[in-house]
């Protein structure tokens, strides 16, 4: 069984007894509902570190009003299981009055400027703000040496990064790979909410990707490849919020189709809003 914490003194004490032992301590924070993908990240941690802590936090303040905070699945015992199993030391579980001891109403907010007024931004207004806010009370709350965060989340990662350098934290971040299922689906928690006939068409996100990847990679301008991702992908059930190529800073390319590239996509299957991406070389 793992070593679970629901209270912030017992929490330090574990962590700085690690740290003044010369341990090296990594840190997955999470929203729970863990699957193989949220399992790789703390393997990967494992690597990186001697001790792992792992949280599981549905943050309020990431989630828009119409967004689905009530419904997001909440898997206790699975997680501390499935964490155990992927090396996990300590489960850190705070509750909403430990993380927003002054409400989330009262809350000190972080905002990254920037990054996080586009593609993500832009479609869910002050999501970033409510996912800058939390990490910054996790990174203080855990103060790990590492922490390991998805690639699937790009755009997160870019906000985390700014943050981490901006406050200087000090801690080392590592990004991990997707893990997808195996027609290319990426893992996500919210991929439960498909129906059995959205399943199947889901996998057409990733498959949108590659040809986005394909059509900048055989000359064709940024913008036609994206006009022809939401075209693909709206003929196929989706309501697109946005299908873009992007330099891995976020910024449009314009006219400079060279060097590295990210095409992302966000587009809603029914009541399920996916996200994707994937990196490639000009
Ligand atoms: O990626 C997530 O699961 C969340 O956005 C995070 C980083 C745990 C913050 O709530």
């Amino acid at each position: 069984m793992i070593d679970t914490v629901r209270d912030l003194d017992t929490l330090r004490d574990r962590v700085a007894g690690w740290t003044r032992a010369g341990l090296r301590v990594g840190f997955v924070p999470t929203m729970g509902n863990l699957h193989a993908g949220h399992h790789s990240l703390v393997r990967l941690a494992r690597e990186q570190a001697d001790r792992v802590v792992a949280s599981v936090f549905v943050n309020p303040t990431q989630f828009g009003p119409n967004e689905d905070f009530a419904r997001y699945p909440r898997t206790p015992e699975a997680d501390a299981d499935g964490l155990a199993a992927a090396g996990c030391d300590l489960l850190w579980l705070p509750s909403v009055e430990t993380m927003y001891p002054y409400g989330a109403a009262g809350a000190v907010q972080v905002r990254v400027p920037g990054v996080t007024d586009v593609l993500e931004g832009a479609h869910r207004p002050g999501h970033f703000d409510g996912v800058a806010t939390v990490v910054a009370r996790l990174f203080n709350q855990v103060r790990p040496h590492v922490a390991v965060f998805g690639r699937k989340d790009y755009q997160q990662l870019a906000v985390i990064r700014y943050l981490e350098r901006d406050l200087a934290f000090g801690i080392e971040l590592v990004a991990a790979p997707t893990i997808r299922e195996a027609d290319g689906l990426a893992m996500s928690s919210r991929n439960q909410y498909l129906s059995p006939d959205e399943r199947p068409r889901a996998a057409e996100i990733h498959a949108t990707l590659q040809a986005m990847r394909e059509g900048v990679q055989g000359g064709a301008p940024s913008e036609a490849v994206e006009a022809q991702a939401v075209q693909r992908l709206t003929a196929a059930g989706f309501d697109v919020d946005y299908a873009a190529v992007r330099r891995t800073d976020l910024i449009p390319a314009g006219g400079d189709e060279r060097g590295p590239r990210v095409a992302l996509v966000a587009a809603r299957l029914g009541r399920t809003r996916l996200i994707d991406n994937l990196e490639f070389e000009t």
